[in-house]
């Protein structure tokens, strides 16, 4: 997932360093897109991720806090075929981001619609809720037309954004691990003993809520009104 500071790069380095002081528990207390996290559970470590955006919370959810040991994986690819078969169905997000804005094309806003609406209605209480709505998030990333930030898209489409909404499964990884949707400040002093701690926090003013407020809509699921599109 395109995100502002995300440490793709570094992860292996992070993981080796953990590794080579022989953490058994470790806390991303900015976990964002979560990648430092998984690269630490992949480790065999014990891992809370703390983030205050609700997107981080469900990535969280999905490859932090879920144990691939104990999902249903049939069930989980029939989810999966069944969303993504659902035909679109025009909604907030064709509505907001593909006719008074250009962040996808409406064939594939029409489809997250449709697909976000059976979530909340069929999915929500289901332990695979955060699961297929990371794969939502992760599809939608792949197909919208921006430079990775959503204060804007951009003036011409991506030529991503014409490929089809394609949903995959998530890399989920063995384990248990904690998410915490919560302020650093508040948490820090409470979390369980840690042997390392990963601080990664945002290195200027602007807010991770406005550069993605399309996660934060799709996951809160809250229609809010708009302004500037
Ligand atoms: C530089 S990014 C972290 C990127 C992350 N390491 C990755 O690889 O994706 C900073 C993160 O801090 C989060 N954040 C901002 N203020 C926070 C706070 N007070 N407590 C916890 N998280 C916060 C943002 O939502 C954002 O995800």
């Amino acid at each position: 997932m395109k995100y502002l500071g995300s440490k793709r790069v570094l992860v292996d380095v992070l993981g080796r360093i953990a590794s080579a002081v022989e953490a058994g528990a470790a806390v991303d207390l900015f976990t964002g897109t979560t990648r430092v996290a998984q690269e630490l559970k992949r480790r065999g470590m014990t891992v809370t991720a703390v983030d205050t955006a609700t997107y981080s919370k469900v990535l969280a959810d999905c490859y932090i806090a879920t144990d691939a040991e104990t999902v249903d994986e049939h069930a989980l690819a029939e989810a999966l075929a069944e969303l993504s078969a659902l035909p679109g169905r025009r909604g907030y997000v064709t509505e907001v981001f593909c006719e008074r804005s250009r962040y996808f094309q409406p064939k594939n806003g029409e489809r997250i619609d449709a697909i976000r609406d059976r979530l909340e209605t069929h999915w929500r209480d289901s332990p695979l809720f955060p699961v297929l709505l990371t794969s939502l998030l992760e599809a939608a990333d792949r197909v919208d037309s921006t430079t990775g930030v959503q204060m804007a898209y951009l003036k011409r489409w991506a030529p991503r954004a014409h490929n089809d909404l394609a949903l995959r499964r998530p890399e989920l990884l063995r384990g248990a691990g904690a998410a915490l949707l919560a302020d650093a400040l508040d948490v820090v002093d409470a979390l369980p003993r840690t042997d390392f701690l990963y601080l990664d926090p945002p290195y200027n003013q602007h807010r991770y809520f406005t550069n993605y407020h399309i996660w934060e809509t799709l996951v809160r699921w809250d229609a809010p009104e708009t302004y500037g599109v």
